[in-house]
């Protein structure tokens, strides 16, 4: 889509087997047999403006900065009701969470966020190990999430999930895309093109709308009481804000990175529970771009192995939100500074303990945890990014890897 921006807004997509014959008046699409294929274009509704720089130094920057952006849009029309593209949640007594890559660590969220909100069983896997796990008897609601809606193996899965009789939705950003034909109904992130390899935006966008089917879900099936309900939207509503207090901090974050990723070989990233997952999506991120080798642990995991890793050459990068699970963090992160690792959270503004127990601070707004994932991942985003820029390397297009993966 970026490429042909500059020239068109609308598009029309070709299906597995068929011929395209362009010449000057017309396109024709053909079926394998020959046959003239009927195929209406759709219109797009990004401008060229979104396949462009806009001042940034890189696409990635961009797109970390349109966060705030990408998750208005994505709850515009939705909350109040929510009506979320027709999603219906009758039936649905368990769900799995089916991605790959920086989508799969969405779907990880997801598995606490409905849990937590909607008390229905959840679970998440790799879409390129679905197929060979043998689903219960029980049929759940199968997830697919892919940004691009055109990876091999999440495509894959969504006809496995058919051929298994399981129900499909999927998350995606891009409207028409592969996926959205493999599957019973389709809920768009509206986070806008997303350039960069690294997803950023898009990830935040997904899960955005998991916190919208987890309320969803956890209306219909009667988890959660009116009032309850209403304290959940206006604290979604207050997301976009807590994404841009994170990006006001730009300037400290770039520190931060020059101190922790400048001359550094391996990091770790540890987290609990909802921010596990986030730690995952934060050691992808770096990895991915600026070559540092990182393992993300739950924290609980560290003394069942990495422990016998670390050294002061090995940073830690520590989630220790304000939720149920912050003293367990707060010892995890004993054993590592005495083992003489430095140590950057990423807590809560107001946290005056905190501090007092790590080297460096990264804060996020004091907002309930369940939404903290949110401004975390925008942080660690941030953080990797500027990694990246002081080591010089290719931001927008990493080494050997690719925006789309199509091949399985
Ligand atoms: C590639 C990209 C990743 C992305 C993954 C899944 O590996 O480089 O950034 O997370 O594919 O992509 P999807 O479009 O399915 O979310």
């Amino acid at each position: 889509m970026p490429a042909l921006l500059r020239y068109t807004d609308r598009v029309a997509y070709v299906m597995d087997r068929e011929m395209v014959v362009i010449t000057p008046k017309e396109v024709i699409i053909k079926d394998s047999e020959g046959r003239v294929v009927k195929r209406e274009p759709q219109r797009i509704t990004w401008s060229l403006e979104d396949a462009e720089k806009g001042g940034f130094e890189h696409f990635m920057l961009k797109e970390i900065h349109e966060a705030p952006q990408a998750i208005h849009e994505t709850l515009l029309g939705r909350l109040a009701n929510l009506e979320v593209d027709g999603f219906l949640s009758e039936g649905v007594t368990s769900v799995k969470l089916v991605a790959c890559g920086t989508s799969y660590h969405a779907a990880l969220v997801g598995k606490y966020i409905i849990e937590e909100i909607a008390r229905i069983p959840a679970s998440a896997e790799l879409a390129s190990e679905y197929r060979y796990s043998q689903g219960a008897t029980e049929r759940p609601l199968v997830l697919l999430i892919s940004q691009s809606g055109e990876t091999a193996d999440t495509l894959g899965a969504a006809r496995e999930a058919h051929r298994r009789g399981c129900k499909t939705l999927a998350i995606s950003n891009v409207i028409g895309s592969s996926l959205s034909r493999e599957v019973d109904k389709t809920i768009y992130t509206r986070a806008g093109i997303e350039i960069g390899v690294a997803a950023t935006k898009t990830f935040i966008a997904e899960l955005v709308v998991l916190y919208l089917i987890a309320l969803k879900l956890g209306q219909d099936r009667g988890t959660l009481g009116y009032d309850e309900l209403d304290r959940l939207k206006d604290q979604l509503r207050s997301l976009p804000r807590a994404a841009q207090y994170v990006l006001n901090k730009a300037d400290e974050i770039r520190a931060l990175a020059a101190k922790y990723g400048r001359d550094t070989k391996d990091m770790f990233y540890i987290g609990r529970h909802a921010n596990y997952p986030v730690a995952m999506e934060g050691a992808l991120k770096i990895k991915e771009i600026s070559y540092i080798h990182a393992e993300a642990y739950a924290a609980g995991e560290l003394k069942h192995g990495p422990l016998a890793l670390l050294t002061s050459s090995t940073p830690v990068i520590a989630i220790v939100a304000q939720d149920p699970t912050y003293e367990k963090m707060r010892s995890n992160v004993g054993e590592v500074s005495a083992r003489g690792s430095p140590v950057l959270a990423i807590g809560t503004e107001g946290d005056k303990e905190l501090p007092k127990f790590v080297d460096d601070v990264i804060e996020i707004p004091s907002i309930p945890w369940i939404f903290s994932p949110v401004p975390v991942s925008v942080a660690l985003q941030l953080f990797a990014y500027e990694a990246a820029r002081m080591r010089d390397c290719p931001i927008d297009k990493p080494r050997n890897l690719a925006k789309s993966v199509t091949v399985e």
